[in-house]
């Protein structure tokens, strides 16, 4: 059997619990929720209330140290859509693959980048991100 790939929930608010219960039923044999991260206690907590078979999954308040220490294959972003540019990256840059919904992001060059990938970035002499 095919590995599972490896996800790990950024905000895990209304949106997130959603898909966090359709990613446990509807697509368990190809993907396992394996972490989970939100600032908030109370939006884990009620996310556990409407799911609670995601009641024993690590959980993380800093999506970076979840990055780094689950082994992920790949991340869904539910955050308020100010902070997705710098999670996308983030997590990008960490060699995962990134599921987020609109708005992707919150302004015209930063979808360009993100859209780009780091790599081409560089190679196309665009400006780092913390430049802008
Ligand atoms: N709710 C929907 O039906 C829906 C549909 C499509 C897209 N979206 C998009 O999904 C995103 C989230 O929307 P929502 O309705 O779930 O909002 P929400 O407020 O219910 O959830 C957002 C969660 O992000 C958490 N959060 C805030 N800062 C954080 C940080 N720095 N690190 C980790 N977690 C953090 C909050 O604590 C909260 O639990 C938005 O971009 C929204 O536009 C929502």
């Amino acid at each position: 059997m095919a590995k599972k790939i490896r996800m790990g929930f950024i905000g895990c608010g209304g949106n997130a619990s959603g898909h966090v219960k359709r990613v446990m039923e509807t697509l368990k044999n190809d993907v396992e929720v394996v972490a989970l991260n939100d600032t908030s206690q109370a939006s884990l907590d009620r996310l556990f209330e409407r799911l609670p078979d995601a009641k024993g999954l690590p959980t993380f308040s800093d999506y970076k140290e979840m990055i780094k220490k689950m082994e992920l294959d790949a991340v869904e972003i539910s955050t308020p859509h100010t902070l997705h540019f710098e999670q996308i990256m983030a997590s990008m840059d960490a060699g995962l693959h990134v599921l987020t919904e609109k708005p992707m992001v919150s302004f015209v060059i930063g979808l360009g980048i993100t859209y780009c990938g780091t790599e081409v970035r560089e190679s196309e002499n665009i400006p780092p991100r913390n430049s802008i």
